[in-house]
């Protein structure tokens, strides 16, 4: 468990070199965050490498198309971030809400897997991971072990995903075809909100020195990745945006809390543009809402408790969504009927109408809770809003067919349809907004301290040193030292500079 410390030198150089030699053999050479960030700084060897391979393929090439960069045929590089601009027409507001898209990310089509980049890179160059004996271990309600396994594969590691049973069928048939045995996947009891349940079988398999545990909710290189990289290709959508329209402000970004690393990119944008940052979750489990707890179907968020590596003293408002509001528009989005509704009554262009199947469970949630937010702070046509679509909707046919079999059972018609978009976009309510003062954001903070003090045995320094933000702006510091470490990895691996 993170003992709260950010380690950013070598421990054990054996170790290191090691494991350097290792990469060096399976033919990897890591990426650096800051190319990560901005991919046009990759060496144009590898750039041009790319163009003939299959980005869904095991190979560490793959790794130069971690971020957020990938065009839409996910073999070339995009001068902006793929993202969607959501008009008034579909949302009901008058806020122009952007939505960025993870699903062009390599190997799971989300972008969790620069998460699980970002947490094994750093102990990999620090030499305190072995691939000569060590195995990662990724717990996760999905997507994040879909990308530690990948990563893992790629690096010639062992990886091992724990994940609860009742998660998408898709992301298990995902799983047995890239993990290298069938005991690398392991499910524990429950859904998307057992988490403890995942903690104690991390807790378990931690007992044999081999298994190395990458937390997401506490590892800080998850922060660290989405703050160097989600963070300036956000911005750089925005920027592209507001070159077009003069008087654009950024004036909230949404990201629905799973593990929080995606809120990382929230800190960044505030301190750039003075952003709201703004967290989503389930109302059915309104943990940061209410303390709350429960089940809900918004696959890969609000597990139940406040994540290590959240910021909460620097986040503005939270809002939560129902996952009955989630299953209905992935229905909408994702059907003939509904988007012949959406083309006919409501003029959506066809292009966005084509798009709308980008946007997974959450990142509908994501775009719910911007549209709460819009009429909660009374935004106007000159506010954005920003957010992301972590996956798209190919990872929830399932669950697709399963909401429509549980509630239409006699068909899905246009007046079905119609009563989806009255009800969950044009009549979204500010229900469930919580904008946060001092007390509210200290409430949230002092819930942690069950899971990560009492529960996970943290240090109560580690656990307190965060309500500072001195704290993670030392921890910002933390991607140019390890592009440093990168750096000087790769050359031990045989990589010449520059290469
Ligand atoms: C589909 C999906 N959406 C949202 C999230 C939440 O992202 P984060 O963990 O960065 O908070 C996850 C995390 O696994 C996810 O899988």
């Amino acid at each position: 468990m993170s003992d709260g410390t950010i380690v950013s030198t070598i421990v054990d150089r054996v170790v290191r070199d090691r494991a350097a030699r290792w990469l060096g053999r399976a033919g990897a050479r890591l990426p650096t965050f800051a190319e990560l960030a901005a991919p046009s700084r990759i060496p144009e060897a590898f750039r041009n490498a790319l163009r003939s391979l299959d980005p869904d393929r095991p190979e560490p090439a793959n790794l130069f198309r971690v971020h957020w960069y990938n065009d839409r045929l996910r073999t070339g590089l995009a001068a902006t971030p793929c993202h969607l601009v959501l008009p008034p027409s579909l949302t009901g507001v008058r806020s122009p809400i952007v939505m960025q898209l993870g699903c062009f990310f390599p190997m799971i089509g989300a972008h969790k897997v620069l998460a699980a980049y970002g947490c094994l890179v750093p102990r990999l160059v620090t030499g305190r991971f072995d691939p000569s004996l060590h195995k990662a271990v990724w717990p996760s309600t999905g997507n994040y072990c879909r990308g530690g396994i990948a990563i893992s594969r790629i690096l010639d590691c062992r990886g091992v995903a724990v994940l609860p049973e009742g998660m998408s069928e898709e992301r298990f048939e995902w799983l047995r075809t890239w993990a290298v045995q069938p005991d690398d996947i392991v499910r524990t009891p429950g859904s998307e909100s057992n988490v403890k349940e995942i903690f104690d079988k991390c807790a378990e398999l931690a007992r044999d020195p081999a298994n190395i545990v990458l937390n997401q909710f506490a590892e800080f290189g998850n922060y660290v990745a989405h703050y160097a990289c989600t963070g300036p290709a956000l911005a750089h959508v925005f920027e592209t945006l507001r070159a077009d329209r003069p008087g654009l402000k950024l004036a909230s970004f949404v990201a629905a809390s799973g593990s929080a690393g995606t809120l990382a990119a929230g800190d960044y944008l505030k301190d750039k543009f003075g952003a709201r940052i703004v967290a989503a979750e389930a109302s059915e489990c309104p943990t940061l809402l209410r303390n709350g707890f429960g089940e809900h179907n918004i696959q890969g968020i609000g597990d139940k408790h406040v994540p290590f590596i959240h910021n909460v003293m620097n986040t503005d408002v939270v809002v939560g969504v129902s996952d009955r509001c989630t299953d209905a528009l992935d229905l909408l989005f994702n059907s003939e009927t509904g988007l012949s509704y959406l083309a006919g009554r409501r003029h959506i262009d066809p292009e966005l109408l084509a798009g709308l199947t980008l946007i997974g469970l959450s990142g509908i949630a994501n775009l719910v809770a911007a549209i709460k937010t819009a009429k909660h702070l009374e935004l106007g046509d000159h506010d954005m809003i920003l957010t992301v679509a972590t996956d798209s909707a190919a990872l929830y046919g399932s669950e697709r067919r399963k909401f429509l079999a549980a509630n239409y059972p006699d068909g899905f018609d246009g007046v079905s349809a119609a009563e989806i978009f009255g009800q969950h976009l044009l009549g979204a309510a500010d229900n469930d907004v919580l904008e946060l003062t001092h007390n509210e954001r200290s409430r949230i903070f002092n819930l942690g301290y069950y899971t990560w003090v009492e529960q996970q045995g943290v240090a109560l320094e580690a656990f307190e040193q965060r309500r500072a933000q001195g704290f993670w702006a030392e921890l910002r510091e933390a991607a140019p030292a390890w592009d440093m470490l990168i750096a000087e990895f790769n050359a031990v691996a045989g990589w010449e500079k520059g290469c």
